[in-house]
């Protein structure tokens, strides 16, 4: 959850990191700290700040350091309250090593008691700061710090990324990743090098990156890089040249990157469907799924796992894939699969939806179905994160980055590539003609244009989001395929506004939430001609009877539910099983208007981090 930036080369490093960290600070914002090997005094120097991350620009304003080696951290608190003294880096007594870390030690209070005999003095309340002292002994008994690194890490419990920088050695940063607490990215400029737990921090500078696998370590010096497992074994790691552009990190001319990435996805709708849907001969092609017909033929049973808007994606996927491919699909949260012991065998395909390729529950699942036989995919944004690297074959988003915490363009991308992939199963296992397939690849041309539509009537969302803004509870209600809209709809709303929303089948009304209903709970309807069009009016019906506010998203041209509904938001007319794309839409930017309204910090929403990498 937490972010970590370093480097090491001819440039002064503070600026660098601290910008680096700017990039990061969706991933972890309660506080932040940059340690620099000063290059006047030799000695390292550290600046930390509790709050978000400007309150440490101001700090290095007032107290400036530099040198040409340093490592910088912005913090998600797990162990220990936000604070300056647990805020990272963290130092050995002596203030000659330092180290910065994602991931929890879950044995550290053992070892912090072994540490307290041994007369160590603790200096915060978290668990990193066994991982210093520990390097320290290691390095008083004379091992470099590569090797006094490597000797750490045998003694923790749990998934780490740690960077560790010694003042002795101020020419090498050591770097090293162990499970899935989050990736250990190395980018390779010329003649200097850079470290951070994700792309985006370093992306203005490089595009050659090179991802650690777990139990591996790299030792970082200005003209390269050496990579060894955590048992001291070289390893050789191909470099990635990663196509995302450093523009489209920043939030150009949008307040919030939240609202960028909702307008972005006329365009990131496209660019998902690049390269893979092939409009001329209407057909869609998967290679990277690494599939042949025979195995599409003998495949059973699909299985979606995923957390959040990931898991709503793959609602909506289960939908899509049984229609087209006609495969039965589960779909489960991450967190709860991992934990079920599951039924697999090499006639299911497990499929992960993982935006950052690093929820730390989405990759245990996958886990889970190793050596079960079971066919391992993934759909992800974050290209070369572990999602992508752990699975047989996989589906990028081709999103581009997401900054915003909560998820908006990486969702609609993971429908498009779900709809692909019931395109592709659908052909491979004769379930969809030539003539069916390229009638479905058509209605796709159509998407971006239609979503481009329904952002274009964004003056009507904000002046909805006026007349709402003061409800304290919401109730959001969809139907079929726009069940999970209701629910991703709903989850929006609260995890950035804070108001609370509920997600419901909109059948299920009657048989308890219709108790919550009255003049206090307005109902938002997912209400397009579908068809469950009636049944929905009859929900509008009951709500309205209990004096509900009711909003509905309608199909262009409805007139009469002008007559049901106090507030109409129209998108344009869509197959229904491609609804989700721009029913979605409206809501995500219905939510972002209610929050910019209550002052509420959308990109960085209190306590959510973007990559969940601790259980
Ligand atoms: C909500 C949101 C989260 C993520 C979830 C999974 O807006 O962003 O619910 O969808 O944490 O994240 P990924 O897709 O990175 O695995």
């Amino acid at each position: 959850m937490c972010g970590i930036v370093g480097y090491v080369g001819p440039r002064y490093a503070t600026e660098l990191i601290y910008n680096g960290l700017k990039r990061l600070e969706y991933r972890g914002y309660d506080s932040a700290g940059v340690a620099i090997i000063d290059e006047t005094s030799g000695r390292i120097t550290r600046r930390r700040e509790v709050g978000k991350l400007d309150r440490l620009g101001q700090l290095l304003q007032e107290q400036p350091t530099n040198g040409h080696i340093g490592i910088g951290h912005t913090r998600w608190a797990t162990h220990g309250a936000p604070s300056a003294r647990n805020s990272h880096p963290h130092a050995s007594m002596d203030g000659d090593v330092v180290v910065v870390h994602n991931g929890i030690v879950e044995n550290y209070q053992e070892l912090r008691a072994e540490l307290q005999a041994e007369g160590v003095v603790f200096a915060s309340d978290t668990d990193t700061e066994v991982i210093v002292h520990l390097i320290a002994l290691y390095l008083n008994q004379g091992h470099g710090l590569p090797e006094a690194t490597r000797l750490t890490v045998k003694h923790l419990k749990g998934s780490q990324a740690i960077v560790a920088m010694y003042a002795k050695s101020p020419d090498q940063l050591v770097a090293v990743r162990i499970g899935n607490a989050g990736g250990v990215t190395l980018g390779v400029g010329d003649g200097e090098m850079f470290v951070a737990s994700d792309i985006p921090a370093i992306l203005e500078h490089t595009r050659q990156m090179v991802f650690l696998e777990s139990h591996q370590m790299a030792i970082v010096k200005a003209d390269g890089y050496v990579v060894r497992t955590t048992d001291g074994v070289p390893a050789q790691l191909d470099i990635h040249d990663i196509p995302w552009d450093a523009v489209a990190a920043a939030k150009g001319e949008y307040d919030h990157f939240m609202q960028k990435e909702i307008f972005e996805q006329a365009r990131t709708l496209t660019d998902t469907m690049r390269g893979r849907v092939d409009f001329e001969n209407g057909r869609v092609r998967l290679p990277d799924l690494e599939l042949s017909e025979d195995e599409a033929q003998g495949l059973e049973r699909l299985i979606i796992v995923a957390c959040g808007t990931s898991a709503y994606a793959g609602l909506i996927g289960k939908f899509l894939i049984e229609h087209l491919a006609r495969l039965p699909v589960e779909i489960d949260y991450a967190s709860e699969f991992r934990y079920r012991q599951p039924i697999l065998n090499d006639r299911c395909a497990v499929l992960a939806i993982t935006q950052s390729g690093e929820t730390v529950d989405t990759l245990a699942a996958l886990e889970e179905a190793w050596d079960t036989g079971a066919r391992i995919w993934s759909i992800v944004n974050a290209i070369g994160s572990q999602a992508m690297r752990l699975a047989d074959g996989y589906i990028t988003m081709q999103a581009g980055p997401e900054i915003g915490v909560a998820s908006t363009k990486a969702f609609t991308a993971s429908i498009i590539d779900l709809y692909m992939l019931g395109l592709y199963l659908g052909e491979l296992r004769g379930v969809l003609s030539p003539a069916e397939l390229r009638q479905h690849v058509n209605a796709l041309m159509a998407l971006p244009d239609l979503a481009g539509r329904v952002l274009d009537h964004d003056d009507e969302y904000q002046a909805l989001a006026e007349q709402l803004s003061g409800y304290k509870n919401f109730l959001y209600l969809g139907r079929g395929i726009n069940y999970p809209i209701a629910l991703e709809g709903a989850l929006k709303l609260k995890e950035i506004s804070y108001i609370h929303a509920e997600g419901y089948p909109a059948g299920e009304m009657k048989h308890g939430p219709i108790a919550l209903i009255d003049e206090t709970m307005p109902v938002l309807t997912i209400a397009i001609k579908d068809h469950v069009y009636d049944k929905m009016l009859s929900q509008i019906e009951q709500a309205r009877a209990r004096g509900a506010v009711v909003i509905a998203v309608a199909t262009e041209g409805d007139e009469f539910i002008k007559e049901k509904a106090d507030y109409v938001i129209y998108v344009p007319e869509v197959s229904e099983m491609l609804s989700p794309l721009v029913t979605v839409i409206p809501l995500q930017l219905l939510a972002y208007h209610v929050a910019t309204l209550l002052n509420c910090d959308v990109d960085q929403p209190r306590n959510l981090a973007k990559s969940v990498t601790v259980e």
